[in-house]
């Protein structure tokens, strides 16, 4: 059977390696789209019975066009991009690889704060993590990766998750927080890991700014669509000690550079998840699961019913 692999962003050529290796190794052909566009994908899937993708998008159009197709794995952990109802139509399972990238996710976290703080290393003096406080807003894999680097920094963590026991959270060293309004009221940082959804889209807002303390920092490594952008703008305009840093840009990134410059940081393409370690552990972790689902329909991360 055929197995695409379809990435705009593609994985680190080792990562490549060792899907082909677990591909062939079950019997199956590897077909590589890299950097293509959305046509491209849609005639090279026709085919095949398996789909890799990371943040590329899996709609009706592709599933349409994907007459064989019995299995799409989301490299990664977000699977915002992929039409879940419309997979469930067609007979498709949809799986992520949780956790497979998240220590990247956290560390690109340190990496855009420290270099954010010391003034993008123009000389001036900045200010350091150590001792101020951290609020994670979802403690799933990436939340504990960014707990457990904090706590190396010496930063106060605390985080919120209604999901999660208080027990799982104090086991790591992390303060337990019961309202969303407390976590956003007590930390100086905050570091979003939710996924977006219908509920998240636009729901951290200016309201939730607003109760952060004195030089509020906002760090959103998780989905640009999480933030209400007006808010965002507003926040900037009415708090001149509150800096956003995201993974992701924006859509109005170009104004807020402009207005905001040293307030601001943003990658220009999404890099939380951009390592060769994650790449080759999500990549194989994803070629694994579509070769076993292939085999015996496994289907343990499924994440469409
Ligand atoms: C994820 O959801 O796993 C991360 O956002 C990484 O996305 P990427 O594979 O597009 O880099």
């Amino acid at each position: 059977m055929k197995i695409l692999v379809a990435t705009q962003k593609p994985f680190a050529p080792a990562a490549v390696d060792g899907i082909r290796e677990v591909v062939k190794a079950a019997g199956h052909e590897l077909v590589l789209v890299e950097k293509g566009t959305k046509d491209d994908m849609i005639k090279a899937v026709a085919d095949c019975a398996g789909l890799i993708v990371r943040s590329d998008k899996v709609d009706k159009e592709v599933l349409d066009a994907a007459k064989e197709l019995k299995v799409v794995v989301r490299a990664g952990a977000g699977y915002d991009n992929i039409d879940l109802a419309e997979a469930t139509a067609h007979g498709v399972c949809v799986m992520n690889t949780p956790g497979q990238n998240s220590n990247a996710v956290a560390e690109l976290v340190f990496g855009m704060l420290v270099y954010l703080l010391r003034n993008r290393f123009d000389g001036t003096s900045g200010s350091e993590l150590k001792d101020k406080t951290l609020g994670i807003h979802a403690f799933g894999q990436v939340g504990r990766n960014v707990a457990r680097i904090a706590k190396g920094f010496g930063m106060k963590v605390s985080a919120f998750d209604p999901f999660v026991k208080d027990e799982a959270m104090l086991a790591e060293g992390v303060t337990p927080i019961h309202s969303i309004e407390e976590l956003y009221k007590e930390n100086q940082f905050v570091s979003l890991h939710i996924p977006a959804t219908k509920d998240t889209i636009k729901s951290v807002n200016k309201a939730l700014i607003d109760l952060m303390p004195k030089n509020a920092v906002l760090v959103n490594a998780a989905r640009k669509e999480v933030i209400d952008e007006d808010s965002l703008r507003e926040a900037l305009e009415t708090r001149t000690d509150f800096k956003y840093v995201a993974d992701v840009k924006p859509d109005i990134a170009a104004e807020l550079q402009e207005k905001y410059g040293n307030r601001v940081l943003f990658t220009p393409k999404k890099m939380g998840a951009q390592t060769a370690e994650a790449n080759i552990k999500a990549g194989i972790a994803a070629a694994e699961q579509v070769v076993a689902n292939l085999k015996d329909g496994w289907n343990k991360f499924q994440v469409n019913k």
